[in-house]
Formats: structure tokens, sequence, C-alpha cells
């Protein structure tokens, strides 16, 4: 075991024996998480096979029918659908270059996936810390096959932009020549910010990824949606990549397990997390973004170094049994630190007054140490 999963697993025990939990939820054992997919699952049901039948099945159908696609195909990870609905939008437009965030997924965290098998190059669309604008788009350099826009952009705050600038970037896109392609990791709880149902954000893209393990709390895996053409294409590729498995039933049904319980929550979710960051921003030098947030995540910013405020929340899970925030990270100002926060179901128990009080607990913590 690394040095880094075992504090991993001591932040885990920690959390998962906590009475209170702020940012986060309490993480399932495997039992737990066994018991979750079996009563998913029904006696007729049997296992899928190299990606027909069984749960994938059910959950591709699932997926289309709520984002209104045509089709959909079930991927072991979210790179993997990405890369082959950029290589798709390559091929049919005869363009190899892709219109990306500089803090999108497929540029901070793939390690240049999409450039190094796919063959394709980045086209930066906009500096600014949220998705381009139309304007920025008609603008671009270069032309490009594919746009890619990441709902919401996590790396900037998990900010969205609202219903109009999204149709206006999307127009701008297209008179470009180029195909639109959705990162809707969490498209689920952008239905509220947005003012629209999945099907109608869906609507405005050829190319939709959406995951299974963030909001809805499943195993792993993703969806890619939209035209059978696309789809037929995505099953081939994804044979290639290896993403095209025996058996994927457990991911599945926690999929489903997902789309049942946590996804009718998550507007619930994202309606309690502008009381708790309004909470948090009172605390002695906190600063909110976005303010108010635009889903259930957000980013918090403290006056301490990071190390302090990771070893204040793990002293308060531990002694305490109440977690505050995790995952603290020092900034490019010393003594500064951010974490993102997600308010989830058991932050749904704490109001305002609840939230400042656990601040206070923690802080002191951090300042005593
Ligand atoms: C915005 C976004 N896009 C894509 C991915 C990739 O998903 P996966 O881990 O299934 O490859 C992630 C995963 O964190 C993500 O946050």
């Amino acid at each position: 075991m690394t040095d880094g999963y075992a504090e991993r697993v001591r932040r885990l025990s920690a959390l998962r024996g906590c009475d209170t939990v702020l940012s986060g939820a309490r993480p399932p054992s495997v039992v737990e998480q066994l018991d979750t997919i079996r009563a998913a699952a029904s006696d007729e049901l049997l296992p899928d096979f190299y990606g027909e039948g069984g749960a994938v099945e059910a959950v591709e159908r699932r997926v289309a029918d709520l984002l209104g696609t045509e089709a959909a195909a079930f991927f072991p990870s979210g790179t993997m659908a990405q890369q082959v609905a950029m290589r798709y939008g390559a091929e049919v437009t005869g363009r190899s270059a892709v219109g990306l965030h500089p803090l999108s997924h497929p540029l901070v965290h793939e390690r240049d996936a999409y450039a190094v098998l796919g063959g394709l190059r980045a086209v930066l669309t906009t500096a600014a810390p949220r998705n381009p604008t139309a304007e920025e788009v008609a603008a671009l350099d270069e032309p490009v096959g594919t746009l890619l826009l990441e709902l919401p952009l996590r790396d900037a705050g998990f900010v969205l932009p609202t219903w109009d600038e999204l149709v206006a970037v999307v127009g701008a896109a297209r008179n470009r020549g180029a195909r639109v392609h959705l990162d809707g990791a969490r498209i689920w709880e952008s239905t509220v910010h947005l003012g629209r149902s999945l099907a109608e954000i869906a609507a405005l893209a050829d190319t939709v990824y959406v995951s299974f393990y963030k909001s809805l709390g499943g195993h792993a895996g993703a969806v890619l949606a939209g035209p059978a053409d696309l789809v037929r294409y995505a099953r081939a590729w994804r044979h290639r990549y290896g993403g095209t498995v025996f058996q994927q039933w457990p991911a599945a049904l926690a999929a489903l397990a997902g789309l049942d319980r946590e996804l009718p929550r998550l507007a619930g979710y994202v309606g309690h997390a502008k009381v708790v960051a309004a909470a948090l921003a009172g605390l002695p030098g906190a600063r909110v973004y976005p303010a108010p947030p635009h889903t259930h995540q957000f980013r918090l910013w403290l006056p301490h170094p990071a190390g302090a405020l990771n070893d204040a929340n793990l002293a308060l899970a531990e002694e305490e049994k109440a977690w505050f925030v995790g995952g603290w990270q020092d900034t490019e100002v010393p003594g500064l630190a951010m974490a993102e926060v997600t308010v989830a179901g058991p932050a749904t128990e704490l109001d305002a007054d609840q939230v400042v009080e656990l601040g206070g607990r923690f802080l002191r913590r951090v300042r005593t140490a």
C-alpha cells in the first residue's frame, strides 16, 4: 500500500464514522455497494456480454431517454468516451483541431490522450476561467472540427454559462462548421442553473458524455449519447481502445441505482448549496466562488496553509465525528488555500447556523494547532 493510499484510507474511515458531514458524503463500504447493486438487479437479469444486453443496455436506454438522443453507448470511462467523440468530429468534418478550454478535463487530466492517441490538436477557446463565449468562438484563429464545452467547468469552480450564453456559443460553433460535444460529467445538476431539462440541453449538441460516479455516486463508467451513426462508430472505437469489456454489470447496476436514487435529489442539493455557501462566506477571511454557486459544488478559500486545514479537518473528524471540508490545496498566494465543497445529502441536514457553528469549531482547531 502506498503512503498516499494509506492516508486516503485514514480519511475515508474518518469520514465514514462522522455524524455530521458538511462537504461530500460518507463513502459506502464494498458490502454496502454490493447491497446497492443487488437491490438494482432483478432475478431475470442476465450478465451483459461484451457491451450487449443486461444492465449495460438498460443504462444506455435510460440515458438515451433522459437526454432525448437516438442512441447511447456505455464506456468504462469518460476519458475514453470523449476521445471517441472528438475523433468522430475530426473524421466527419475533416478537421483535426478541437476547441478546448485550457482548464478542460482532456487538457488537464488525461495525459494528452486526445493528441497522443487520437492525433488531434487543441485550439484554446479562451483564457477566461469559464466556458467560451459566442464572440470568442466566432473569433477563433483556426477552424475546429469539434467544440467541447464542459458543463460545468470544474477546474474554474464548477461554473456554467447562462442558457442564452450556451445557445449563443453553440450557434457560433455551428456557424464556423464545427460540431458541438458536451462534457456532461456533471450535466445532471446543471439543469437547475440553465433552467432547462436534460433533453433540452442535450438537443443543443451533437454528442454528450455523462458520468455515473460523480454526482450520482455510482462505481465508474460513462455513456456517450447522440445519433445512431455516432453510436455505431463509438462501439467500433470503444472496441479498439479496449473498452468493450466482457461484463460491466456491476458498474451499470450502480449507475442505474444512482439514476434512481441521486438524480431526483440533485436539485435540492443545488438549492441548499446557496445557503451553505452564504454561511461559509461569513467565516473570518473566507471567500466562496461562484457566489451564489451554479451547482451543488463550489470553491472555498481560507487564509491558512492547506496542510493546517487538512490536519484540522481530519482531527475534527476523528475526535468529534464532524467533517467540515477536506481536500485543501495551497494556492499561488502563500498562506491561502482552496478546497472544493460538495453539498450533498448529509449537508442538507445542516441549516446556516449549524454550518457557521461547524466552521467556527474547525477554525478554532486550525488556530490552536
Ligand atoms: C469534467 C470531467 N470530464 C471528464 C472526466 C473523465 O471521467 P473518467 O474518470 O470516467 O475518465 C472527469 C472525471 O473526473 C471530469 O470531471
